[in-house]
C-alpha cells in the first residue's frame, strides 16, 4: 500500500475549526481562498475558506443551509451579488443603495450583507496615491463593478462624476440612484472641503464621450469588461481614433479594475501619457482583506492586517 502524503500543505481542521467559504457559478478560479486562508494562519484563527460552486436554482438553499452549518461568513461573486439580497437577514444600508453585496457575515437570524467591493477600490485607491476628492472622475462602465466604483467615489466628493456606457440608460439608472441615496449629501461631511461646492454628476453615451469632455482633466476607473484576458487587445476607448486620442489626452491617470492582463491597453495608453495608473489587483486584495476582518470581528473601518502579510499575499495574486 502507498502510504505517501501527496500534500503535505494541510489546513489543520479539528472540531472548533469555523468555516468560511464562496458561494458563486462558477469558482474554480477564484483567488479568495489564499486571502482568507493566509490571514487565518496570520491572525492565528482557527478558519478555513471554501469555494462552493453553487448554481441560481440552489442559491437560497444553499445560505439557509449555511446558516444552519454554523458557517461563519461568505463571499459571494457573480451571479448571485444581486440575486443573494432577498435571502439575507439584514443588509448594510450602503450595500442595500448600491444593491449588490460580496460579503455575508452570520448574525443570529441569518447572514447580514456588506459590500467590501466600495472600500477595497477606496483604500486600494488611497494607499497608491490617487486623490478623488475634488477631482474630475469618469466612470467607464455601468455594470455591477462600475455601480460599485461609481457609488465609491461619489462618497469621496469629487467635482464631476461622469458616467459613461455603451447603453446610456444603466448609467442613467446609477446616477439617479447615487442622487436618492443622499451619499453625496452624509459621507465626508467631517472633511475640511466647502459644503456648499456639490459633486456634478452626470451621464453619458459611449459614443458621445468626446462631445461632453471640453478641457476638463479626469480620473478614469474603468470598469466594463473590454481588454480582459484573452482579449488583451481590446480597449473600451479606441486609442487609434483621433476621438479616443483626445480623450485619453485628458486623463491624468486612470484605474482599470481588471488585473488579468496586469496591463490593459487602457492602462498603457494613460501610462505612456505619463499618467499614473493602477490596476485591479489591490482592490481584489483589500475586499478579501476587509471581508476577513468583517467575519472575524476585527473591521472597524481600517485594515488591521500588517503590510508584510497584505504584500506576501499580494505576491502570489
Ligand atoms: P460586471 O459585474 O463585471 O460589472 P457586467 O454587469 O456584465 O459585469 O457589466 C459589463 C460592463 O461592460 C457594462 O458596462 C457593459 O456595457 P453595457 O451595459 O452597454 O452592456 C460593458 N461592456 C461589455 N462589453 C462592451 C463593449 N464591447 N463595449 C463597451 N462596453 C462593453
Amino acid at each position: 500500500m502507498n502510504t505517501e502524503i501527496k500534500n503535505d500543505n494541510l489546513i489543520s481542521i479539528g472540531g472548533k475549526t469555523r468555516i468560511t467559504g464562496l458561494l458563486g457559478y462558477p469558482v474554480e478560479h477564484t483567488k479568495s481562498p489564499l486571502i482568507h486562508n493566509t490571514l487565518a494562519a496570520f491572525f492565528g484563527d482557527d478558519l478555513a475558506y471554501i469555494p462552493f460552486p453553487v448554481s441560481p436554482d440552489d442559491l437560497e438553499a444553499a445560505v439557509k443551509g449555511a446558516h444552519a452549518l454554523g458557517i461563519l461568513g461568505l463571499n459571494v461573486t457573480v451571479p448571485h451579488k444581486s440575486n443573494v439580497i432577498p435571502f439575507l437577514s439584514e443588509i448594510d444600508p450602503l450595500a442595500g443603495q448600491v444593491g449588490a453585496v460580496n460579503t455575508l457575515v452570520r448574525t443570529v437570524s441569518g447572514f447580514k450583507g456588506y459590500n467590501t467591493d466600495l472600500p477595497g477600490l477606496s483604500i486600494a485607491m488611497r494607499r497608491a496615491g490617487f486623490e478623488i476628492q475634488g477631482k474630475n472622475v469618469l466612470i467607464l462602465g455601468a455594470g455591477g463593478a462600475a455601480r460599485a466604483a461609481a457609488f465609491m467615489c461619489a462618497g469621496e466628493k469629487p467635482a464631476k462624476l461622469l458616467i459613461a456606457n455603451r447603453s446610456v440608460d444603466k448609467a442613467e439608472r446609477i446616477v439617479e440612484d447615487i442622487r436618492n441615496s443622499g451619499i453625496m449629501a452624509t459621507e465626508n461631511k467631517d472633511r475640511d472641503r466647502d459644503q456648499d461646492q456639490e459633486t456634478v454628476i452626470s451621464a453619458v453615451s459611449l459614443s458621445d464621450l468626446y462631445s461632453v469632455m471640453s478641457d476638463d482633466r479626469f480620473l478614469a476607473v474603468q470598469c466594463t469588461s473590454v481588454g480582459l484576458a484573452p482579449h488583451d487587445k481590446d480597449c473600451v476607448i479606441d486609442p487609434g481614433s483621433d476621438e479616443g486620442k483626445a480623450i485619453f489626452d485628458s486623463f491624468d491617470g486612470g484605474v482599470d479594475l481588471i488585473y488579468k492582463p496586469a496591463e490593459t491597453v487602457f492602462l498603457s495608453e494613460i501610462s505612456k501619457r505619463g499618467g499614473k495608473t493602477m490596476n485591479g489587483l489591490a482592490m481584489l486584495l483589500y475586499q478579501g482583506v476587509i471581508a476577513y476582518e468583517l467575519f472575524t470581528g476585527r473591521w472597524n473601518g481600517e485594515i488591521s492586517a500588517d503590510e508584510e502579510v497584505l504584500n506576501r499575499i499580494f505576491s502570489k495574486l
